[in-house]
């Protein structure tokens, strides 16, 4: 199977899984406790149906938005990610110019493994996604150096203060730095490939953290940095302080709820994206698509409303628009094409997500994505 026979989400996957070990496959598949969440975020698209007009002259679309005062030319963009340099080489290098290329955002993680300044020569909009921890100097320190940076967005991720259950990881020990158990050890003998381009390239890094956090040589999950070093306290009046220190566009992502979306207008946000961090934190939570109608009837007129969790068509793009949503988000939907082909890959999926839409809204009879509204949808 080569990049060329990858034809959609599901196909990058199992290419990402013939090139990757398995606790690296397992760490991006993988989510919280029996995965009904994750499973939920995609189904949910299918409780409704796309109802088109046709006749409507559609020769020539236009797919491009504004969100967070950030013009990009589709309305989907790529979710900020940690790791991404276990994935490919490349990682976020990779992810920025395929982001690039298509005219649209992409996030750098807290844990990003490229500098955020590195990253800056790539000409498009960029997302700082902010973990919260316990230590305010560190957290200064990030805010100030993004600031220097000339970031676009501030993302502040709210449904991490602890760390999911994932039990992928516990199987495989999946770690930072790699220290895996002997299972885990022969995945990666069966992926030499893998492991050559790993040793050659430059070292692992996780540059966002490296100058604050000494790792003293030792391994931490995931979930242990989650535990450990991010700060449970956290709480609204600490979000009031960071939207005042950034002065300029503000998400929080992981709202679900009504309540903390008003919050959100409330403490000067000037976006949410509803999100369960795709099904890897609280499982059983509710899927962002089934939640956000609420969201946006209740504060759709105040900030801009986003979503993610679950994206894999441009149907589901369509779907999610019409509903109000301004733009959607995705994470594995470019972390398999990463996995499977680098930059070639992501830019692969973007276009051929970037003809989904096109072509879904020619046969929508849209020309712009303003065109969508709930009177296009039809729930079951
Ligand atoms: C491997 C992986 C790593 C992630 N790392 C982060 C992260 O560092 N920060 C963050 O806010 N979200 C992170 N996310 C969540 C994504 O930003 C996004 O919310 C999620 O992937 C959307 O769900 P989807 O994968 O179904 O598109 C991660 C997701 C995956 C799959």
């Amino acid at each position: 199977m080569r990049l060329n026979d990858c034809h959609n989400f599901h196909d990058f996957r199992n290419l990402a899984g013939k090139r990757l070990p398995g606790p690296i496959f397992n760490y991006i598949d993988g989510a919280a406790d029996d995965e009904v969440t994750y499973k939920r975020n995609t189904s949910s698209f299918d409780n409704c149906d796309l109802v088109p007009n046709v006749l409507n002259g559609v020769e020539a679309v236009d797919i491009s938005t504004t969100i967070m005062g950030q013009k990009i030319e589709m309305p989907i963009y790529c979710s900020p990610t940690a790791l991404q340099r276990l994935f490919h080489h490349k990682g976020e290098e990779a992810v920025a110019a395929a982001a690039e290329e298509f005219g649209t955002m992409f996030g750098v993680s807290s844990l990003g493994t490229v500098s955020l300044q590195q990253l800056r020569k790539y000409k498009t909009p960029q997302f700082y996604q902010f973990y919260f921890h316990k230590d305010r100097g560190l957290n200064r320190a990030m805010l100030q150096s993004a600031s220097e940076a000339g970031i676009e967005v501030m993302m502040l991720t709210v449904d991490t203060i602890t760390g999911g259950n994932r039990e992928r990881d516990l199987r495989t020990g999946f770690s930072i730095p790699l220290r895996l158990n002997f299972a885990g050890m022969l995945q990666f003998v069966l992926k030499p490939q893998w492991g050559m381009n790993y040793l050659i390239h430059e070292k692992f890094k996780l540059p966002q953290l490296d100058e604050h956090i000494h790792m003293g040589g030792n391994s931490i999950s995931v979930g242990n940095y989650f535990s450990e070093m991010l700060d449970p306290s956290m709480n609204w009046h600490d979000v009031e302080e960071m939207v005042k220190i950034w002065n300029g566009q503000f998400c929080l992502k992981g709202i679900m709820s009504v309540e903390d979306a008003k919050k959100a207008v409330d403490v000067g946000c000037t976006g949410i994206i509803l999100s369960n961090h795709g099904g890897r934190q609280l499982d059983g939570s509710r899927s962002p698509f089934d939640q956000l109608s609420e969201i946006v009837d209740a504060v759709g007129d105040k900030i801009d409303v986003i979503m993610d969790s679950g994206v894999q068509r441009g149907t589901h793009v369509l779907k999610a628009l019409s509903l109000g949503a301004k733009a959607v988000g995705c994470g594995r939907f470019y972390l398999f094409p990463l996995a499977a082909a680098g930059q070639a890959g992501v830019e692969r999926a973007l276009g051929l997500m970037r003809a989904e839409i096109v072509r879904g809204m020619q046969l929508m009879g849209c020309k712009t994505i303003n065109d969508l509204s709930r009177k296009n949808l039809k729930f079951r």
